[in-house]
């Protein structure tokens, strides 16, 4: 062999993503493409499809990234809800990319991550919205669906008494998806700041309301995760990248503090489907310039690995009730956090619970069965890439020994939070409404709606 030719052959690795911004069926070739080299640790599916047909793939990596093993945490990225803020398409292949050249070449680090983590990628929730996206730094076409609708916008709010009466294709995908995996922690990518923002993107001025953030039960666990985001990037954290925005103190910010929004996805995910979820705002231009990609993404690429890491935070296990059978929907909360809806244990029995260091009161129901009430101590998950584990063994309540143990019934489970039956609903119907928003913030919302 030549020396020539040998160097070519080193300069030119068996596949390399470029960098560039693909076609929505580009993507779909992609993914399709890794699904099938990968058989051992890739599952490519779609969780539906848009108004002009488009399927929503999903790729899924991990050991064993087809179906859920218990133990296992469930994580996932969206990127792309707003077809114009496209930055995230191009990080998230780059991720798969990333991911599936370091299993394959035995790095110890992403042996550990896919060996207890399944990771799912959906590299545009609004492949229509890009299809009719201008390449403009800050308008907003191309931000909406093909029925015009700022998907954002478009989820069930738990604070406000207004009823989502359509539920976007996108939207309702993304719903349905909630249902059929257990998500722990997700982030939602956007472009037009650089900021991690966490929730509560809405209020309606009841106790969240702290000071002018919308503060959740999780508080503590958001703001941390919002800095191993800010932090681990190259300079987010120093918080004023962005000409038009306010300097954002340690790159982060309460959603609400920045600027209210009604129906977004972050808020819907940690109320109705116990996910932690962030929005990382990455890019201060919506559409960066194709040669700034490769810089772009070794900006993020520490970022997004440390903070998938992160859903190795807390505690994990089962709750078994009196006879050793895992039950669905024992309520697991820990003291101090007040959900808007309880924490509820999967059909596995599963419940996983982010918490940083320190030490826990649990309580956990189960109808006819004793209140269980443990402390549990929390060491720091993941270094370790797992959490605590710990099952709950539930006792049978004495007077009912004998008798056919009852499930828990419709009326047993609290009716406005009882996820799966709100999932299914397809509206806010079921909401822990507490009131209207104002009028005043209404307005707030038109007025900002357009800066993520
Ligand atoms: C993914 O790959 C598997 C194994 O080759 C194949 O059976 C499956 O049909 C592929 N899925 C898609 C959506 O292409
Ligand atoms: C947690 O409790 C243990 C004793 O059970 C104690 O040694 C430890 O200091 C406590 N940790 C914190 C952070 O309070
Ligand atoms: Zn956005």
């Amino acid at each position: 062999m030549s020396s020539s030719l040998l160097f070519l052959l080193l300069l030119a690795p068996a596949s390399t993503l470029e960098f560039r911004y693909h076609s929505n069926g580009e993507i779909q070739q992609y993914l399709m493409q890794v699904n099938a080299s990968n058989p051992d640790i890739a599952h490519l599916y779609s969780i539906g499809t848009t108004g002009r047909g488009q399927q929503l793939w999903v790729l899924a990596l991990g050991v064993s990234a087809r179906r859920h093993t218990v133990g296992v945490p469930e994580f996932k990225y969206v990127a792309n809800m707003h077809g114009n803020e496209v930055l995230g398409r191009v990080l998230l292949l780059q991720l798969v990319e990333d991911l599936v050249r370091g299993y394959r070449s035995n790095e110890a680090w992403t042996l550990r991550l896919l060996g207890g983590t399944r990771v799912h990628v959906l590299p545009t929730m609004n492949p229509d919205g890009f299809d009719d996206a201008d390449t403009d730094c800050v308008f907003s076409q191309g931000r909406f669906n093909s029925n015009g609708a700022d998907l954002n916008r478009g989820f069930p709010d738990a604070f406000a008494a207004l009823r989502q009466q359509n539920v976007e294709p996108e939207v309702r995908a993304v719903i349905d998806w909630l249902k059929t995996e257990t998500f722990v922690l997700s982030a939602n990518l956007h472009g037009g700041a650089l900021v991690a923002s966490y929730p509560y993107d809405n209020s309606n001025g009841g106790p969240e309301l702290v000071g002018r953030a919308s503060i959740t039960p999780d508080d503590d666990v958001f703001v941390h995760l919002a800095k191993v985001y800010s932090y681990s990037h190259a300079w987010m954290s120093r918080g004023d990248m962005c000409k038009e925005n306010r300097p954002f103190q340690d790159g982060i910010i309460n959603g609400y503090q920045w600027y209210p929004l009604q129906g977004g996805m972050q808020d819907f995910n940690y109320v109705w489907a116990q996910c932690l979820e962030l929005t990382l705002e990455l890019s201060c231009c919506k559409f960066p310039p194709p040669e700034e990609l490769p810089a772009l993404w070794m900006d993020n690429k520490k970022a997004l690995l440390a903070y998938i890491q992160q859903v190795h935070l807390g505690v994990k296990g089962r709750v078994f009730d009196g006879s050793g059978v895992p039950v669905e929907n024992a309520v697991v909360e820990v003291g101090g956090r007040q959900d808007l809806c309880p924490f509820r244990t999967n059909q596995y029995g599963e419940y996983y619970r982010l918490l940083l260091p320190g030490n826990y009161t649990f309580t956990v129901e189960y109808p006819d069965h004793e209140v269980l009430t443990e402390t549990i101590n929390v060491p720091y998950g993941p270094d370790r890439f797992s959490a605590k584990r710990h099952d709950f063994l539930l006792r049978r309540l004495a007077s009912l020994t004998g008798l056919a143990p009852a499930k828990p019934t419709q009326a047993d489970l609290t009716p406005t939070c009882n996820h799966r039956s709100t999932l299914e609903g397809g509206g806010a119907r079921a909401a822990p409404t507490r009131g209207l928003l104002t009028v005043g913030l209404s307005f707030l919302v038109v007025l900002r709606s357009l800066a993520d």
